[in-house]
């Protein structure tokens, strides 16, 4: 599969698909944290939030989580991720754990001051 064209470029396409409205959102659930995902289109899948509580940080759980999505894609072959450009947390997993970021959004949030990366991997491994 070819990957996408990495770029700093935001695409109006692109922030437009992630303001859609919510359908068929799941949620995968560990002691301790959980993830919630979204269906975007046949071949998409977004992570809507994941978040391990702060006592059980560094132990695999988030890793573990992105594990069990990967496994019910159902068809999926890219999964999107998006952050805040601040939170470098986020970026350090989401890049540990074979993302890539592709874009950057700029004033991605309501308050239209903040800016979000998007992440991207590919179900068979990195974009
Ligand atoms: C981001 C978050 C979900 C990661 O969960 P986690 O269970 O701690 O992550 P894991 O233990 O699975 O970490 C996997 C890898 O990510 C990287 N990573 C995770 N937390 C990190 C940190 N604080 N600093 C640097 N790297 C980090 C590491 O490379 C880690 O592997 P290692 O521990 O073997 O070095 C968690 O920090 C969190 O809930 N943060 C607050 C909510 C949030 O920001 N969510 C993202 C919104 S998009």
């Amino acid at each position: 599969m070819k990957p996408p064209k990495k770029h700093h470029d935001p695409s109006i396409v692109v922030v437009g698909k992630v303001a859609d409205s919510m359908l068929d959102v799941n949620r995968i659930t560990v002691d301790g944290g959980f993830l919630i995902w979204e269906r975007r289109d046949d071949k998409t899948v977004e992570i809507r939030d994941i978040h391990v509580d702060s006592e059980f940080r560094r132990r695999g759980l988030g890793r573990k989580m992105l594990e069990l999505l990967f496994r019910q894609l159902d068809g999926a072959t890219r999964v999107w991720a998006i952050t805040r450009a601040e939170n470098l947390v986020a970026q350090q997993f989401y890049e540990k754990c074979q993302f890539r970021d592709v874009s950057i959004l700029r004033r991605f949030y309501n308050d239209k001051t903040l800016d979000a990366i998007m992440f991207v991997r590919c179900a068979g491994g990195p974009v």
